[in-house]
This record gives structure tokens, C-alpha cells and sequence, in this order.
């Protein structure tokens, strides 16, 4: 055992003490023996160090960092350089913090285009997310910064997705719902692994031992198992089934119940060394790397660029209206003003810079007319918003309609309760289209939606969640400058009932059957 003499000098209380997190962020620290806590941050595309307040929903401040275009966007680049890039940058800046574990990559499969989180995820399909999140990991851990994927497993929808029962047969959960993470625990070795709130086949995914086993015995993953944070039901059976480090601190009583185990022999003390082994290991790795003692905020800007250029997906272009050859456009859209650039919850990045489509158009010398359009939460005022852009629209060569999900319409914690984007926006676009026929829509949304319109318009773009240079992306791509070359890695059904797993989504209060079996995505399409 590695750190045998180390573990010999330790308590009973001392190593109970290292298996529940210090506090929000950090495992514990054992000051007497000089062993280091290990600090931990969110998320998947950008740093969210909170230094004050701390919470998990992405509702405190956090610090500047750089915003990466989500993993949903990264999924339509089908480039591992780009997913590498991605790891790698975010790596550095973790670097320069001094986290030594980010909580990411996130790579649940996209089994309903309705779970609110999708935007945090790569791909419908599992080999291309396990070779994406492959590289990223790579591209992180060359930092010297571990990567904790998540979530572990099965977390498909964020509806109840605390207690919900996945109910999954094993050729199913295997082929799908594994396969992406046993890529990479077999390829890209990452330091941790985070078990997800929802039960397996009726047993939380933390104290699931059929599960653990998978990775701990079948893939032979040595490194840590964390909790989601609350994501800890039973301290000891998660001990037992595998887990490390329960997060986040400062709640329950799982020190004293490890101990109490221990103590009445439920656990061997020789177990409990080996968990504590595999804590020391993490907790002196991630002190041994050097500190960061800067890095070119700028330059990650431009990568973030580069990333989201890499991404961008052309959906139609009809007489090839783009690139654009007007030097005078309508620009329609609150979103071309205030783009929607990232998810909201745990992954809820503070930007380093954010620019604007309307802003970029304008600096590349284009003539912009601007009408909002439309409130991000539909009102009343949408009537008056829309009569001013109908008006910009019919005055102007070509318009340029920015559109798409809305903060409120997709989220981590809640799942969206339609396909559509929201009703205030189809209703412009189609009143636009009968004002001006030269119509591109560019779209910013982090999953699959409806387009009732796609036959009306001469151009769909998608630049899905861009990051903070997402719409200096887009813009390169509508001026010609960049050629999109970004594909879909999920599919567009073009209704919600024509969906695999329509008639098992959300299941029940206690259980959702995965009934549609390994026809997710376009496997069940292909095949009907
Ligand atoms: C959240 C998320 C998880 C995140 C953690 C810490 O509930 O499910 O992805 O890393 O808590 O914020």
C-alpha cells in the first residue's frame, strides 16, 4: 500500500474524517500529518471557482474564467483535436487557480432531446462521446488537473432526478449508458469518477455495488468515486460499494457512521486503509503541481473562438444567401444583443469577455438595422417588439433572425416540457417571412427544437451554446471568413412523439423503464 506509513500514524477518526468532503469544495485536510485537501471545482466548459459563497445550482459569484461553448456544442465538431483543446485550455486554468479536480467532463447519452441538461452533454450516441470526452480528459489531466466524469450513471433526465429509479436491462445500460465511460477509464485514465444522484436498478448509483463493480473490478478504475453533491444516501453502503469521497462537507454524519462501521466490524479497517490509500494518492498529486502563475486570458478567449468555430453547424442555405454579400442587413433578435452563450445551473460560468452578434457584424463593416424582436420571458410587450422588427425587416435587404431556447427553457434541475422554442419567436419569424424573403435564422439552443419555419426561410445556422466568443464565431462564419463545418451529433425529430422513448419519459414518480432498450437516438430511427 502506498502510503502505508503515512496511514499507520493515522486515527481511526482521522481516516473516517478523509472519506466526507472538508467542506463545499475541498476533500479533507489533515494539517497534523501535513496531508493536503483536495480542491475540487465545477464545471464541464469553464471554471466556476466560488471563493465566498458556495452552492451548486450556479447561483453565487464565482470567479472570471474563460466560458468554453458547452459540450453539446463540442459534440457537433466531431474533432478530437477540438475536444482536446477544450481539456486542455480549461486544464491551464485550473492550473492557475489551484483546482486540482474539475467536475467534468459531463457525458450522459441524450436518451429524450427533453432533459434539461443535454446542453451539458456531448452526443445522442456513446462512441462519439466517449472519443470527445477521451480527448478532453487528456487534454486536462496534462495540467497535472484531474478530471471527475459524471454522472455515473444513467442520469438521463433531470426530472426527479434525485430519487428516480433508472430502470435499465444490462445489454442496454452496457452498449449505452456505460460504454462512454468505460472508454475512458480504460483510455484516458481519469482521476475520478462522479456517481449520479438517481438509483440503478433500484439502488442508489453511489451505494449500487453491481455498477461499482463494473468499474472497479471489470474496468479495473483506481481512482476516486465522489458523490454528486447530496448525491450520498447511506455513508457506509457507498463506502462498501466503492466510493471515495462523499461531497459536499459539512452535512450528515458520515465520519461518524465509517467509524461506527468500523468499529462494529461492518467494515475492515484494512478496507478502510486501502479507500484512505487512494485519497492520499489524489490529495499529493494534485499538490505536487506546480501553481499557474498566469495565463493569457485573451488568447483563451481566441481559443474559446477557435472551439466554437470548429462547431458551428450549417442546416439549409438556399441560393447560397450565405456567406452574406449585403453591406446592409436587418439584425432582428434580443439574443443577437445578449446571446445566449452558456447553460444555466452547476455549470454557470462568470466570462472573461462577452461579445455580442450585433457588435461583431458591425466592427466587420457591415450596416446594421436592429429590432429586438422579442422578450426572453414572453409578455405583453412581445406585440410592440414585434411590429418595430416587422418594420426593421421590410426596410432591409436580408435579416438576420437570432433565435432560440431561452434561459428558462433549458436548464440543469428541470427538464423542457415541449420541443419548441418559445411561442413569441416562431410567431416573429413567421410574420418576418411575410415581409422579407432573404430570412437567416441563426440559432442558439443546447438541444434539439422545433422549426415550424424551416421551409420559409432561406438560411438555418446553429452555433448551439457558443461560449463567450460564440458570436464572433457566428459571425465568421455568416461573413465567410470561417466555413462551417460543425455536423449534428443528436438527432432533430420532427415531432416529440416521434421519439424513441416518448411513451416511457418521464416514467412515474418513483421509476422510469427504459424500455426503447439500446434504440436510442438515431439507432431507433434508423430502424423504424
Ligand atoms: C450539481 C451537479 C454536478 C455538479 C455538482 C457541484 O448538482 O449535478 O454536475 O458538479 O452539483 O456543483
Amino acid at each position: 500500500m502506498k502510503y502505508k506509513e503515512l496511514i499507520d500514524k493515522m486515527t481511526l477518526e482521522e481516516k473516517a474524517s478523509l472519506c466526507v468532503g472538508g467542506d463545499y469544495w475541498h476533500s479533507k485536510a489533515i494539517e497534523r500529518l501535513d496531508i493536503p485537501s483536495i480542491t475540487m471545482s465545477d464545471g464541464p466548459h469553464g471554471l466556476r471557482v466560488q471563493k465566498t459563497k458556495a452552492d451548486n445550482l450556479g447561483i453565487n459569484e464565482s470567479e472570471i474564467s474563460t466560458c468554453f461553448p458547452a459540450s453539446s456544442t463540442i459534440g457537433n465538431s466531431w474533432n478530437k483535436e477540438t475536444a482536446y483543446m477544450l481539456g486542455n485550455t480549461l486544464g491551464e486554468e485550473a492550473a492557475y487557480e489551484d483546482v486540482d479536480i474539475v467536475l467534468g467532463p459531463a457525458i450522459n447519452i441524450k436518451r429524450t432531446p427533453l432533459c434539461g441538461r443535454n446542453f451539458e452533454y456531448f452526443s445522442e450516441d456513446p462512441y462519439l462521446t466517449g472519443v470527445l470526452a477521451r480527448e478532453y480528459v487528456k487534454g486536462l489531466q496534462t495540467n497535472g488537473v484531474g478530471a471527475c466524469v459524471k454522472h455515473f450513471a444513467a442520469n438521463n433526465q433531470e426530472n426527479r432526478r434525485r430519487t428516480i429509479n433508472a430502470v435499465v436491462d444490462e445489454r442496454t445500460l452496457r452498449e449505452i449508458y456505460l460504454k462512454a465511460f468505460e472508454k475512458i477509464v480504460k483510455e484516458a485514465k481519469p482521476w475520478s469518477i462522479m456517481s449520479a444522484y438517481n438509483k440503478l436498478n433500484g439502488t442508489y448509483c453511489n451505494e449500487n455495488k453491481e455498477l461499482m463493480n463494473i468499474l472497479r473490478k471489470e474496468w479495473e478504475f483506481n481512482g476516486l468515486v465522489i458523490t454528486d453533491w447530496g448525491a450520498e444516501n447511506d455513508r457506509v453502503s457507498g463506502l462498501i460499494a466503492g466510493n471515495e469521497i462523499e461531497m459536499p462537507g459539512g452535512r450528515g454524519n458520515g465520519v461518524e457512521e465509517i467509524i461506527e462501521a468500523v468499529k462494529n466490524k461492518k467494515v475492515s479497517e484494512e478496507y478502510l486503509n486501502e479507500v484512505v490509500s487512494r485519497i492520499l494518492e489524489y490529495a499529493f498529486k494534485g499538490a505536487e503541481r506546480e501553481t499557474l502563475k498566469e495565463y493569457n486570458r485573451q488568447e483563451h478567449h481566441n481559443i474559446a473562438r477557435k472551439l466554437a468555430e470548429d462547431s458551428i453547424v450549417l442546416l439549409k442555405n438556399d441560393e447560397d444567401i450565405l456567406p452574406i454579400k449585403n453591406k446592409k442587413v436587418a439584425v432582428i433578435g434580443d439574443m443577437a444583443k445578449r446571446p445566449r452563450y452558456q447553460g444555466a445551473g452547476s455549470s454557470t460560468i462568470n466570462p472573461y469577455k462577452l461579445t455580442n452578434l450585433l457588435d461583431c457584424l458591425k466592427e466587420q463593416g457591415i450596416e446594421c438595422s436592429y429590432a429586438q424582436g422579442y422578450e426572453r420571458i414572453e409578455s405583453e410587450n412581445d406585440v410592440t417588439l414585434r411590429e418595430e422588427a416587422i418594420d426593421v425587416a421590410k426596410n432591409s435587404e436580408l435579416v438576420i433572425l437570432c433565435v432560440g431556447l431561452t434561459e428558462n427553457f433549458e436548464s440543469e434541475g428541470m427538464d423542457r416540457f415541449t420541443l419548441d422554442i418559445p411561442s413569441n419567436q416562431n410567431k416573429l419569424i413567421e410574420e418576418i417571412c411575410k415581409v422579407n424573403k432573404k430570412v437567416v435564422i441563426v440559432l442558439s439552443n443546447g438541444s434539439p427544437i422545433l422549426m415550424p419555419w424551416k421551409d420559409d426561410v432561406q438560411a438555418i445556422i446553429t452555433g448551439y451554446l457558443g461560449g463567450e466568443a460564440g458570436a464572433e464565431a457566428m459571425v465568421n462564419c455568416l461573413t465567410g471568413k470561417v466555413n462551417p463545418s460543425g455536423k449534428l451529433a443528436e438527432t432533430y425529430p420532427l415531432s416529440l412523439e416521434d421519439t424513441p422513448c416518448y411513451k416511457y419519459y418521464p416514467g412515474t414518480e418513483v421509476s422510469v423503464e427504459y424500455k426503447e432498450s439500446i434504440y436510442v437516438g438515431y439507432r431507433y430511427y434508423d430502424k423504424i
